[in-house]
């Protein structure tokens, strides 16, 4: 037993080794019947390709991604591509916050805490925001940092990151991800951290879809399907910060409990998502809480994949990627073709955003010792019937 724990951690180190391109080393991951495949780079656990088949059978790479992984870290649009978010995904109001958390944490104070802010003039803090980019420079979301490999199977990898930067939040969190491939076109991912003191924490998977995988001449998800368990929206500001209320989604533009096609009604989208953005960059909350059922479905009849999501989140951030401007990888087309407005749709599995600053919500975003953060999500495949 003990030469076996031995043997395991020679080969981890042998790993690590042979891993001189760390961060951006390749691991592989496949289902035991070979109906998914996916790659990750340490940097971000990020997912830089996941093959599933459509309805000839036939392989697709359906996530936005580069040909030379290094540009997650560089590339100054910084697109956010698929990897996880953290240690807030999301916005939070002037990049402020307190504890224990107060409507109006705004001015310094005692419990105030305040980290970089990048985003609408300074006024809001992304970690996917592209304002201050210069490495080494906040905010250095989870995306842009050093994961290792801590264990890897022939259908499974997990990254370890401790976030010791802190950025202005308080203590060290403790994080793994696991990313997972199992029979009948299943990818799953789940995460678990802990915190060594009261912190909030809000992550997030930022993975940009194209079920088409840009064949057959089409270039943007607007023909998709998108269906969203949910009958609310959350009311956001000019700086897409929450007002603490919601919008009724029935028989609105944010209509998609029934299932629709996205583009429909597109004209109605013109500078919805914070001018001149046309399209969505909005976070619904679901109609349930139940892990195990279906919160957000995507499809192409062009290519037949199906995509059906479940989780443990509350909420769904949708973003019909208006400010994609970036050279594609060359299964999709690139690099003379790009990655343009709505070329895929991003979508987020989260809490509600900034309820560190919305008191009123009741939501509790606050872990450390004792209470550890946990986010899960299955993303099931098939063929559109
Ligand atoms: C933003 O936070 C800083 C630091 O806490 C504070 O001085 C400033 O007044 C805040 N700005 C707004 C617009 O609330
Ligand atoms: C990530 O790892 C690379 C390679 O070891 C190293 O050069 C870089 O400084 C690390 N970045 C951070 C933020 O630790
Ligand atoms: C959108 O286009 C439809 C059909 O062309 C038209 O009837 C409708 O008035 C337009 N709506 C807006 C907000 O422009
Ligand atoms: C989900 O759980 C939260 C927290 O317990 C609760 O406030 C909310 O009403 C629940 N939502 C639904 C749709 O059951």
């Amino acid at each position: 037993m003990r030469a076996f724990t031995r043997l395991g951690s020679i080969l981890t180190c042998v790993a690590f080794v042979a891993a001189a391109d760390y961060p951006f080393d390749l691991t592989e991951i496949s289902a035991p019947d070979g109906s998914i495949s996916a790659k990750f780079v340490s940097l971000g656990a990020t997912l830089t390709e996941l093959w599933v088949k459509d309805k000839n059978g036939q392989a697709r790479d359906v996530v936005l991604g580069y040909d030379d992984n290094s540009k997650l870290l560089t590339d100054p649009d910084h697109p956010v591509f698929n990897p996880v978010v953290g240690r807030y995904a999301n916005r939070i109001k002037n990049g402020t916050f307190s504890i224990p958390i107060t409507k109006d944490a705004q001015a310094a104070g005692p419990g105030v805490y305040q980290i970089p802010t990048n985003d609408h003039n300074g006024e809001v803090s992304n970690p996917n925001g592209r304002g201050i980019i210069a490495l080494n420079f906040g905010p250095y979301g989870w995306d842009r940092r050093n994961f290792t490999l801590f264990s890897h199977t022939p259908s499974s990898a997990t990254y370890k990151f401790v976030d010791d930067l802190g950025e202005g939040f308080p203590g060290s969190v403790v994080a793994y991800v696991t990313h997972a491939a199992s029979n009948g076109g299943v990818f799953e991912t789940s995460i678990r951290a802990y915190a060594t003191e009261q912190t909030p924490i809000m992550l997030t998977q930022h993975v940009y879809w194209n079920l088409d995988a840009f064949q057959d001449n089409v270039n943007d998800i607007l023909d998709h399907h998108l269906q969203l368990d949910a009958s609310r929206v959350v009311h956001l500001d000019g700086d897409a910060i929450p007002y603490g209320d919601f919008i009724n989604t029935p028989g609105t533009i944010f209509d998609f409990k029934q299932g629709r096609v996205i583009g429909e009604r597109w004209n109605e989208t013109v500078d919805l998502c914070g001018p001149p953005c046309q399209g969505f960059d909005h976070e619904w909350i679901y109609d349930h809480n139940e892990t195990n059922r279906i919160g957000t479905s995507l499809w192409s009849e062009n290519s037949g994949i199906r995509l059906d999501i479940s989780t443990n989140q509350p909420a769904v951030q949708v973003y019909t990627a208006y400010w994609l401007n970036t050279p594609r990888k060359e299964v999709h087309g690139g690099p003379s073709l790009v990655y343009g407005p709505w070329a895929a749709v991003a979508i987020e599995q989260q809490g509600y955003v900034d309820a560190i600053n919305t008191p009123e919500w009741g939501v509790d975003q606050l872990y450390g010792p004792g209470k550890d953060f946990t986010w899960s999500t299955t993303y099931k495949f098939s063929i559109v019937q």
